[in-house]
């Protein structure tokens, strides 16, 4: 059925003894890959958003663990396990709200519990870290697939920030429908909200959709409603940093602003998540940690202040949508309509 090869962008690429990460600050201007080789250069890579979306900062994390089990020293393993756990701990502290950064990490760390030896451990590790990155790219093909599905030929669907290919190993999860789209000739034009403060709709949404020749329209946030009026948009797509055991869900900042335009338009807002990103021990949103940033990403605009000096700033990162207001969560496993608590805890029971 695929009939176009389609530029996909990749973000993270492991070298055995380095990753090759893209710089996603220097996008759209620069297209360069930056070497880290050492579990500092992963984790300032991710704090300072160089790689940035959830699934992308958990597999680069995991990465950054393999890189530091390499390059152990440690002469016992239970030695080798205690360095593992630290930087585990180190690693996790880059960024507090996208899950998949700590469940990445404590994937690894669980898969060398058992191991014998420190030989064993290395090994161990390096494979569970390939692994998630090669199972991403697999559950983003499905969530694209699932995702599909709802949409018909010629709609026009809005996004924000980037749940794209470069925000995770292939694909995306909001933007992946629209990869499958252009793979089949099925038409889909996507509308990018610019995402203030640091521009990810803009500067990357944009960017990686058109390389792959799929339909891109750039507004600004505030834009949005009157966009969805006057353009019928047909639809929201978003992607997920957490998703709490009721089905409350974390994503960039503006995203509950537009599932409250969704509902005042009665269009349907849908969530594009693995399961990676849920969190089923966190009740409901409102536990869900909410990163806030430097106030300079708000006062600046390319590096050329655009408040007045000693101006109060705020600055959250990311907001909550409660479950009320979304219309389906789509994973690799299938789309969650109803009873999002029922049907996530039977999930993760399973
Ligand atoms: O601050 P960012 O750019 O890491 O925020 C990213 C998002 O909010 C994405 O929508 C989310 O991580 C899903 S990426 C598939």
């Amino acid at each position: 059925m695929a009939s176009t090869n389609l530029a996909i962008p990749r973000s993270v690429i492991w070298n055995e003894e380095s990753i090759s990460l893209l710089n996603q600050q220097k996008i759209p201007h620069v297209t360069e890959y930056l070497e880290l080789t050492t579990i500092k250069d992963v984790w300032e890579a991710i704090q300072s958003l160089k790689v940035r979306g959830a699934p992308a900062i958990g597999i680069t994390a995991a990465f950054g663990l393999a890189l530091s089990a390499l390059q152990d020293i440690s002469e016992t393993i239970v030695d080798f396990q205690r360095n593992i756990k630290k930087n585990r701990d180190y690693l996790a502290s880059s960024r507090p709200t996208a899950v998949n950064l700590v469940w990445a990490l404590d994937r690894l760390v669980n898969s060398i519990s058992n191991v014998q030896s420190i030989n064993e451990a290395k090994t161990t590790i390096v494979h569970e870290a390939i692994q998630i990155q090669i199972e991403d790219e697999e559950v983003c093909r499905l969530i694209g697939e699932h995702a599909l599905s709802v949409f018909q030929k010629g709609d026009r669907v809005m996004t924000i920030c980037n749940a794209g290919s470069i925000a995770t190993a292939k694909y995306g999860t909001a933007l992946a429908p629209f990869y499958l789209a252009k793979e089949k000739n099925v038409n889909l034009s996507v509308y990018a909200c610019e995402t203030r403060p640091v521009l990810q709709g803009a500067r990357l949404t944009t960017w990686e959709l058109m390389q792959a020749g799929i339909d891109v329209t750039l507004i600004t946030d505030n834009m949005a409603a009157h966009t969805i009026k006057s353009k019928n948009i047909s639809a929201i797509i978003v992607g997920a940093d957490r998703i709490a055991a009721n089905g409350d869900t974390a994503n960039k900042i503006g995203t509950f602003n537009l599932a409250l335009l969704a509902k005042a338009f009665n269009i349907p807002f849908y969530v594009a998540a693995p399961l990676s990103t849920f969190d089923p021990m966190i009740e409901n949103g409102d536990l869900i940690p909410i990163e806030e940033r430097n106030p300079e990403e708000v006062t600046e605009l390319n590096g050329i202040r655009v408040a007045p000096e000693g101006v109060k700033v705020f600055n959250p990162a990311f907001d909550v949508t409660p479950n009320h207001l979304i219309s389906g969560i789509i994973t690799e496993k299938g789309i969650l309509s109803n009873d999002y608590q029922k049907e996530i805890s039977k999930l993760f029971s399973a």
